[in-house]
């Protein structure tokens, strides 16, 4: 029986190594984590992340093949393959502060692999990591004296949060990078063979290990860019009489460019867009690519515009003063389906918005624990609150910065009537019936169309 532990039991270790688990109810994994209350949860009935069918698919393999230990390093030692799936924050000290990733986790994972073990092992990336760390761990694996073998492989995760498990389940494609000797191809045939069991062949892509790193980093850069395009496009829009939903439908029905990753919004955000963007920024410098890595910094810039130029756009249609007025914010994760605020637009605007002093009422069906962890700062000055209604009750606007399903069923002539006059609706996502919120009497504003008043 093939034993893997994974080290990390976040976003993408947990979900990806149950349905490893749930497909392949003859490999045996371990997750592991040194967050001894993540682990519980992941033990209990409410995991630690909200994930759409996720409880499924943990519950169909927890205890049978599936195991949640904060026991690391036994994990380390029993299995043949680990995982390593830790957080890689942009560092925020240092050479490369605000751009390079913060390795320090996943060193501390090589250098107790290294300890721990006692026989070969495979070794794979799956948290997202600057080309060429590979090499730097399987120094440290291989430094001072070892008898053991460790072979490095890169299979970077594309699954997106919301959709992860649908994403695990019928993925576009598995890349797994290894080195093109003998005992690096055997070990991407092991890891192919675990994919192959629910993954048909042709989506499983083989590449070096530097390709298969460098190919995460430019899927991200690639769909952040189509996002800060139709933003850019968007401020144009609402400059000229032109509509950026038509703009996007009309430029996605080409068949070149494609319809996906085209909606204009507040911005994007998550813990792998900017981050990965960021990383890519800094390794093009660090090889004296000057160009490559301003005409990529410019996506994450675009993306900070459009955040302040939402919040512009609510000071200056609210009369020039938001100061002392109540704002409800619906909606706090970085979009649908996730409680993940990490990087979420609805940060920067709640900061900005806080600076003009306005009351800030935040709601969320599913981030409000992660929303006040992300603004301490702000924590005495923002209210939260479950109840959308409740949050809009008394308030001057509506901000919507994410695109929660329930929100646009909301009874939104209930909403009107309990509001100050005149209520504003800004809809940072273009996720409600615009039309129909301009009859019942909101001012309207939307990304790319601008303000629909019933004032001038
Ligand atoms: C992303 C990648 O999609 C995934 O492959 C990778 O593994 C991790 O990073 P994720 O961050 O979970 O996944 O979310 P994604 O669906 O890509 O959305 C990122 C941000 O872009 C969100 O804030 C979303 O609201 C925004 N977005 C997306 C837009 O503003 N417009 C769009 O058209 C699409
Ligand atoms: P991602 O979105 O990449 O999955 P998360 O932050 O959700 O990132 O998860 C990373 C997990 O890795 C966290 O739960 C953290 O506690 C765990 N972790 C970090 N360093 C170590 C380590 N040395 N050993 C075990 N777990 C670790």
């Amino acid at each position: 029986m093939i034993k893997i532990c994974c080290i990390g039991a976040g976003y993408v270790g947990g979900p990806t190594m149950a349905m490893i688990a749930k497909k392949c109810p003859d490999v045996q994994v371990t997750v592991v984590d040194i967050n001894e209350k993540r682990i519980a949860a992941w033990k209990s009935d409410t995991l630690p992340i909200y994930e759409p069918g996720l409880d499924a698919v943990v519950k169909e393999a927890l205890g049978r093949n599936l195991f949640f230990s904060i026991d690391v390093d036994q994990a380390i030692r029993d299995a043949d393959i680990v995982f390593v799936s830790v957080n890689t924050p942009t560092k925020t000290f240092g050479e490369g502060a605000g751009y390079a990733s913060d390795l320090q986790y996943w060193e501390l994972c090589a250098r107790r692999i290294k300890e721990v073990s006692t026989s070969d092992k495979i070794i794979v990336e799956k948290s997202t990591l600057p080309v060429r760390t590979a090499e730097a761990m399987e120094r440290v694996l291989h430094s001072g004296e070892n008898a053991m073998h460790f072979e490095v492989l890169s299979n970077p995760e594309f699954l997106a949060e919301g959709t992860a498990i649908a994403d695990l389940e019928n993925p576009d494609r598995v890349l797994i990078g290894g080195h093109e000797t003998p005992s690096g191809q055997k070990a991407v045939q092991t890891l192919v063979d675990i994919y192959a069991t629910w993954i048909s062949r042709e989506r499983i892509l083989t590449a070096n290990v530097w390709s298969a790193e460098l190919s995460k980093l430019t899927a991200n850069a690639f769909l952040a860019q189509r996002v800060s395009s139709i933003n850019a496009i968007s401020a144009l829009c609402e400059a000229t009489e032109a509509n950026v939903n038509e703009v996007s439908h009309a430029i996605g029905t080409d068949s070149r460019i494609g319809a996906k990753f085209l909606k204009a919004s507040i911005g994007f955000g998550g813990s792998c867009f900017k981050k990965d963007i960021l990383n890519l920024v800094y390794l093009c410098e660090s090889y004296g690519l000057q160009v490559p890595a301003d005409y990529w910094r410019q996506v994450v810039l675009m993306n900070e515009y459009q955040e302040t130029r939402f919040v512009k756009n609510m000071l200056r249609n609210m009369f020039n003063t938001i100061a002392g007025k109540r704002l409800a914010v619906f909606g706090f994760a970085f979009k649908a389906d996730t409680g993940d605020t990490r990087e979420s637009p609805a940060i920067r605007v709640c900061r900005e918005l806080a600076a003009e002093r306005a009351k800030i009422v935040v709601t969320d069906p599913k981030a409000i624990e992660n929303a006040k962890i992300e603004m301490p700062e702000l924590i005495d000055q923002i209210e939260f609150e479950e109840d959308p209604y409740k949050a809009a009750k008394g308030a001057h606007a509506i901000a919507l910065l994410t695109e929660w399903p329930e929100y646009k069923t909301l009874d939104y002539q209930r909403i009107y009537d309990s509001m100050s006059k005149p209520a504003f609706v800004f809809d940072g996502r273009n996720h409600l019936d615009h039309d129909a919120l301009f009859e019942i009497g909101f001012e309207v504003y939307s990304i790319g169309k601008g303000l629909k008043s019933h004032l001038q």
